[in-house]
């Protein structure tokens, strides 16, 4: 065996022992070849009991049609993201996510290697955050809920604005609250979609009956199917009887939110709901009429997400029935400083405070600013300022450095230390190029006229910084 491959097998044998995922490889017979300490664990065994012997001795339970590594060897084909629920050897019930697949060599089967995601922590918690919603949702079985009580707590009336086609919006709103058809809310992040889509459900009359929110990309693919439409027993190993979030929102709304995040076979499932109001759980043959509005929100353009096939364009025809686009703040400049004050009431209240004003050159800034955070970016604005300041008034030195040191371009003369002023134009400079050149590190160092070992350099000081 000569030097390098040894290094190589080290350095290979050290990442794969200290990644999250479990691993386990065989040879072509089937008998284990590497097996981590993740995949040990997930099983419930030591790894010594595992390495050098052959899977069907280890692992009584499995036979030749159910190990995934055996099916891999003999059909050569890989397995992708199959979710598998089970109980290990110690009773433990695991569930994960697996991908199988074939390693070959010169066209030959050597061998396969199976790639476990551990997701039993995350299926605990989304199954108890179910059975409290279910708790706290008992649906329109119960008579008169008290207001607020759907979980949505906002009200049209807490969406503030003086902005003409702002208002506009809100009447909009307020009418389309009345019927049932679907919803798509666009906005940039913090716009208030949340804000708009609560106080439409409170606006309507499914106010007393559940108001039920699901971020799309906050849970894994493979289980958000299960979340959403419910599971049935049987319908793989482990898995019980349980109503998803159509069932526990029934009479009520459910809010899809970063929609655009949700596998496009679920998006085909959903608009076949949205089609004819009948759900089926996974792995369930009954088919059961579901009364729930759905309204689906996206911080990205549609045509964005359909162009890059996160968003199916038959689901978008559908949701986009009713659709609301919320601007960004620096399109309504005219609610800054409405805005502000709100946020200062509200905290002078939490925090105690008597804070009444804004100092005219903070409201320049303001103005001059750009707001990527939009509505929400402001209120952590002023919640900041006003931790740090004792007098009344809201002034420069407050605001967060970000937004202080963003150089407007209004009449102010807001001087910096020289240092701190061109590194910052540096870095807005090589921000500009990079944009420019889609992240091609070669092109934007031509832009920019420099060798592009020395904007590596750059860039790394950069993120260092970060
Ligand atoms: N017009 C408004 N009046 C008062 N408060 C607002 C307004 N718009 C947004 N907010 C506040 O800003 C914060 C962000 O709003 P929200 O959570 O609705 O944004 P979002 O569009 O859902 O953002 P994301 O895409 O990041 O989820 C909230 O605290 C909300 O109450
Ligand atoms: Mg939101």
């Amino acid at each position: 065996m000569n030097l390098t491959d040894t290094k190589d097998k080290e350095i290979l044998h050290s990442i794969l022992s200290t990644i999250d995922e479990g691993i386990h490889a065989v040879d072509a017979k089937g008998v284990t070849i590497f097996y981590n300490h993740v995949a040990a664990k997930l099983d419930g065994v030591e790894g010594e009991e595992v390495l050098g012997k052959h899977v069907l001795d280890v692992f009584p339970s499995l036979t030749v049609e159910t190990s995934t590594l055996l099916k891999v060897i003999h059909t050569k084909q890989p397995i992708h993201n199959q979710h598998q629920s089970y109980h290990n050897i110690r009773g433990v019930l695991i569930d994960t996510v697996n991908t199988t697949l074939p390693i070959m060599v010169n066209g030959e089967i050597v061998g396969a290697v199976e790639i476990a995601k551990d997701l039993t922590k995350i299926k605990q918690l989304s199954e108890k955050l179910l059975d409290l919603q279910a708790k706290v949702e008992p649906g329109i079985s119960q008579p008169h809920p008290a207001k607020g009580e759907s979980g949505a707590k906002y009200q049209l009336i807490d969406i503030i604005t003086n902005d003409l086609s702002f208002k506009q919006l809100k009447e909009k709103a307020a009418k389309v609250a009345q019927t049932s058809s679907p919803i798509l809310v666009y906005g940039e992040t913090g716009t208030g979609k949340e804000l708009f889509v609560q106080a439409i459900h409170n606006a309507s009359p499914r106010r007393s009956a559940p108001f039920i929110a699901q971020n799309c990309a906050a849970i894994p693919s493979s289980l958000l199917e299960g979340i959403l439409f419910g599971t049935s027993k049987g319908s793989y190993t482990g898995a019980t009887d349980r109503p998803g979030l159509f069932e526990i929102a029934n009479g009520g709304t459910l809010f899809l939110d970063e929609i655009n995040s949700m596998p496009l076979d679920i998006q085909a499932k959903l608009l076949r709901v949205l089609e004819n109001g009948l759900i089926r759980r996974v792995g369930g043959t009954k088919e059961n009429p579901v009364n729930v509005r759905i309204i689906a929100a996206m911080n990205e353009p549609a045509e964005k997400c359909i162009e890059e096939k996160t968003l199916r364009s038959d689901l978008y025809f559908r949701l986009n029935v009713v659709n609301l686009n919320i601007p960004p703040l620096r399109e309504r400049k005219g609610d800054i400083a409405l805005l502000a004050e709100h946020f200062i009431r509200k905290y002078n209240f939490q925090f105690g405070k008597l804070v009444t004003q804004i100092s005219d050159d903070v409201l320049d800034l303001f103005q001059d600013y750009s707001w990527p955070g939009n509505v929400r970016e402001l209120e952590h604005a002023i919640e900041s300022a006003m931790n740090i300041m004792d007098g009344h008034t809201i002034s420069i030195e407050h605001v967060p450095q970000h937004i202080a040191g963003s150089g407007g371009t209004s009449n102010r003369v807001h001087l910096k230390p020289l240092r701190e002023a061109l590194m910052e134009t540096e870095r807005n400079l090589i921000t500009e190029a990079l944009r420019k050149t889609d992240g091609n590190i070669q092109q934007a160092a031509k832009l920019l006229n420099i060798p592009r070992q020395t904007l590596q350099y750059k860039l790394t000081k950069i993120n260092a910084e970060n």
